[in-house]
């Protein structure tokens, strides 16, 4: 299980929390884990319901990694829903957290109703006051998305005594947001139905499966991605011919050789799928009208250098993976985890940050010509 809940106090005393009340009986903490996809989600069939064009599969970091920690109060006293992201209050009437909110409220009601609970118990005729933190950038193409809407929906349901499948929620929210209630990896079934009731994540391993696998996310920029995902995948859909030609031919088949490739933990084939999957995604971003960069030249220059590390050992022992920004993911395994992080010292000199983290630019372009 990876979720963790907290005692609301043990967080770090944050101003929104002075609105809450000091009657802590109903209220929440809850953190989630941002997930990595290697298998890219690009494009919806339906905007409202978020229905994707084509399955997805990705992996959930820990929870000490990257992660949205978030608190749900209710309250008698509470006059209005209220949102606080990083400490900055938001609009709550946005339409996919309204939708979140109404489907747990609607789940609750159904339990209620079954379970005979009188109309307060559960909470129902009171508001709730909803507290969101990142530790890491926010819409900075790591996946903050996922993490919060994930952490959103967990945390309510808490509150409002639901249980049960959420991911369908979690989805409402963010698509990617789905795959980030399972650990370990996770695939987001696309569906066949209008309803969206079939388009659910699902657990493929939990993580404890490959405990060898290594994680290593290289942070190029955390400035705000210049195009979000949302308007990004539409523009996709409705110029790019190479996404249809992706949605419809490529990814079905490439779905089921990465899922064998993760049971089997068959690493040159999840990293080769991994890589492929990532070029073809910025390969439809370019073929977008007009074209969509996420990728830039740090970025280009990490992926020379995972090409020219595997090709120095003739193995695919290092793959990486971008999703709507310029920061990588790195996967490898832990026998080569170290030496790998050396090698991105050496060309890109760095800080490095619990040992996790890699932040910094190279200092010039030369550098990169060494080595190797
Ligand atoms: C490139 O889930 O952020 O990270 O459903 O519109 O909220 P919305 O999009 P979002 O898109 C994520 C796109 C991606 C690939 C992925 O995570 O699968």
């Amino acid at each position: 299980d990876h979720w963790l809940v907290f005692d609301w106090f043990k967080l770090i005393p944050h101003d929104c929390y002075k609105t809450m009340s000091d009657d802590k009986s109903n209220m929440v903490t809850c953190t989630a884990p941002v997930n990595i996809a290697v298998i890219k989600y690009w494009g919806k069939r339906n905007e409202e319901l978020i229905l994707p064009i084509n399955s997805s599969l990705s992996v959930t970091l820990h929870q000490d990694q990257l992660k949205t920690t978030t608190t749900v109060a209710t309250n008698r006293s509470f006059e209005e829903d209220r949102i606080w992201l990083n400490g900055k209050e938001e609009d709550i009437s946005h339409p996919r957290l309204q939708s979140c909110l109404r489907e747990i409220r609607r789940l609750a009601r159904k339990r209620r109703n079954d379970t005979h609970q009188s109309f307060d118990v559960a909470g129902l005729s009171q508001k709730v006051h909803i507290c969101s933190i990142n530790n890491f950038p926010t819409a900075a193409g790591l996946a903050s998305s996922a993490a919060g809407f994930a952490c959103l929906v967990y945390t309510l349901a808490r509150v409002f005594g639901v249980e049960g499948e959420l991911s369908a929620i979690a989805r409402q929210g963010s698509g990617s947001a789905c795959r980030s209630m399972y650990g370990g990896f996770v695939q987001w079934i696309q569906g066949e139905r209008d309803d969206g009731k079939d388009s659910l994540a699902q657990q493929v391993e939990p993580e404890s499966h490959w405990p060898e696998l290594r994680i290593l996310v290289l942070v190029v920029s955390a400035d705000r991605k210049p195009i979000g995902s949302t308007s990004g995948m539409q523009t996709s859909v409705k110029t790019s011919a190479l996404l249809k030609h992706r949605a419809e031919g490529v990814v079905p088949k490439r779905m089921g050789d990465m899922i064998e490739a993760v049971c089997q933990k068959d690493f040159t084939t999840f990293a080769e799928l991994t890589m492929k999957d990532s070029n073809q995604f910025h390969a439809t971003c370019l073929d977008t009208y007009p074209p969509i960069f996420y990728l830039n030249s740090v970025s280009q220059q990490i992926i020379n250098v995972v090409h020219r590390y595997n090709r120095h050992y003739g193995e695919t022992r290092v793959a990486y993976t971008f999703d709507a920004g310029p920061n990588a993911v790195i996967f490898t395994l832990e026998q080569h985890f170290s030496e790998f992080v050396q090698v991105v010292q050496h060309f890109f000199p760095s800080e490095i940050n619990g040992g996790k983290f890699i932040k910094g630019l190279p200092v010039d372009d030369a550098n990169l010509s060494e080595g190797l």
